[in-house]
């Protein structure tokens, strides 16, 4: 399965972004953005040259393979600025795990909330069985919390820290629509 979506642009005219699976156009862009600490405090798998992009995207392309793993590289114009994923787990046919990240120099402007709204509305349509989001973040991801929370995922518990994340975790509930 292999999808694009679009995000239309905002009434107050922030550019429409177009979400793609990831490809080798990526490795540059991965290789720049991953050079945040912010991004390696908050990802598992780490990111510091071309060896490790390319395992970043074939880890990409197994997620499609497999059904596991369904990532989107999150294009504004002509430049990659974000990355979601849903995550599955066999065995687990009503659920899937939502993931993302933007780069840096993006931050603050919508890009991960408009992303995550669209990757939720597709996720729901098109995963069939999938009746419940989950999205999890460290205590102190103030930011990811609020995407969460403006996203219509709701806080649901409180989880113990699960390595490599050293503090709990919040975690966050959206239902299909009905
Ligand atoms: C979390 C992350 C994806 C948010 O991306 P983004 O594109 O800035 O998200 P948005 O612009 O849609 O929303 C961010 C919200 O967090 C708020 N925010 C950011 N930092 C904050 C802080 N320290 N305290 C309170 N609110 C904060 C912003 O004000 C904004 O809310 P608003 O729209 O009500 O003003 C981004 O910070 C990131 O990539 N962080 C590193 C990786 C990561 O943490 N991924 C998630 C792992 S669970």
């Amino acid at each position: 399965m292999t999808v694009e979506l679009r995000v239309g642009p905002t009434p107050t005219g922030a550019p429409a972004l177009d979400l793609r699976p990831w490809d080798d156009a990526g490795v540059k862009p991965l290789i720049d953005i991953y050079r945040d600490p912010a991004l390696r405090r908050w990802t598992r798998v780490p990111v510091t040259g071309i060896e490790e992009a390319h395992r970043w995207l074939e880890l990409q392309r197994d997620g499609w393979r497999t059904g596991e793993r369904l990532s989107f590289a999150v294009w504004e114009t002509d430049r990659i600025v974000g990355h979601v994923v849903v995550k599955r787990t066999a065995g687990q046919a009503d659920r899937a795990e939502v993931g993302y990240w933007t780069a840096a120099e993006v931050r603050g402007r919508g890009i991960a909330s408009r992303a995550l709204e669209t990757l939720s509305g597709w996720a729901f349509a098109t995963l069939t069985g999938v009746t419940r989001l989950e999205l999890l973040h460290q205590v102190d991801n103030i930011a990811s919390c609020r995407v969460a929370e403006k996203t219509g995922y709701v806080y649901q518990q409180t989880l113990p820290a699960r390595p490599p994340f050293p503090l709990d975790g919040h975690q966050h509930l959206r239902r299909a629509p009905r």
